[in-house]
């Protein structure tokens, strides 16, 4: 049957029902005729041996099997063909005509496995995972980062003790930090709390001894020592990480006040109400002889009832 063409999405039935559409055409790359049609029924992909044509009308194609027979046609394997779009075959396309649809045609037998084929297909995907890698690579460094990179235990200068006039009041140093992020290098604005504490404040700050930071690989960065009265806390509330406030409250007096779920701390960083889960986070802290006070800006990850430093 040379002269069957059958259209792209013409129905196809079989002696006792119907079956599917046809999804493409295989040609002959010797004789140019097409040798099977690709009927498409429930998700697969079947060949059908132009021998099993009975007629092809405008929109349909009768088969002479049934739909039995039909089931045990092979399924199509794509790999093993090219397309008329894929490769300039001399006179296909003067003889088959299929549009929109597209011929297939056998890979011959050595072309299927060809080393040189494969080599170029993996060449190309090698070449071009290079060419992405420097535009991914900021990406996946983002991605990566709590993954990667070691916690930033650098001391920074956020002011000077002249600033604290009384005991147990807490006072705000607002400072920049500069963050290197990916490849963009910026500054952002952060903020800490102090207190210098009173002897009774001290001993409950320091109720469990000295407070030790680590790094990422449990090395100690720094230990705070219990008899330094300067404390640091971090900005963040450990609820959820809003910025808190030092605040008068009508039945509590002086207090640190978070205003997102108003958490409320006592002086000595302790939760006094709210739903904050731990206390506030104390940060390591060293006092020059000047009065200049330095802290590594540690993070611990919010709405945990344990410390997890994460930065
Ligand atoms: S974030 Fe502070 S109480 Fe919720």
């Amino acid at each position: 049957m040379g002269s069957v063409q059958p259209k792209i999405k013409s129905k196809v039935r079989c002696v006792d029902g119907e079956v599917g559409e046809v999804a493409h055409v295989i040609a002959d790359p010797l004789s140019l005729d097409v040798s099977h049609i690709v009927v498409r029924a429930n998700g697969t992909e079947r060949q059908v041996p132009v021998s099993a044509i009975g007629a092809v009308r405008d929109d349909a194609v009768q088969l002479t099997c049934n739909v039995a027979q039909f089931s045990g046609f092979p399924e199509l394997e794509r790999e093993d063909y090219v397309s008329s779009k894929e490769v300039e075959i001399p006179h296909l396309e003067d003889r088959i005509r299929v549009e929109p649809g597209e011929v297939l045609v056998p890979l011959p037998v050595l072309e299927k496995n060809c080393a040189r084929r494969s080599f170029f297909a993996g060449f190309i995907k090698v070449i071009g995972a290079l060419i992405g890698l420097p535009l991914v690579w900021p990406v996946l460094r983002f991605i990566m980062k709590p993954m990667y990179v070691p916690y930033d235990n650098h001391w920074i200068k956020i002011g000077n003790i002249s600033k604290i006039k009384t005991d147990d009041v807490g006072v705000q140093y607002i400072f920049k930090k500069s963050f290197k992020d990916s490849v963009l290098e910026r500054e952002e604005d952060k903020n800490h709390w102090l207190v210098k504490a009173s002897p009774e404040t001290l001993k409950k700050i320091y109720r469990h001894g000295d407070i030790t930071f680590y790094d990422e690989k449990g090395a100690v960065v720094w230990v705070n020592n219990q008899t330094v009265p300067y404390v640091a806390f971090s900005g963040k509330c450990p609820h959820l990480g809003c910025g808190y406030k030092w605040r008068s409250h009508k039945t509590r007096g002086q207090v640190f006040l978070c205003p997102c779920h108003l958490s409320i701390y006592d002086a000595t960083g302790m939760v006094l109400d709210g739903p904050a889960p731990r206390s506030l986070d104390v940060l390591p802290i060293k006092v020059a002889a000047s009065g200049d006070i330095e802290i590594i800006d540690v993070e611990y990850k919010a709405g945990k009832k344990e410390q997890v430093r994460i930065a």
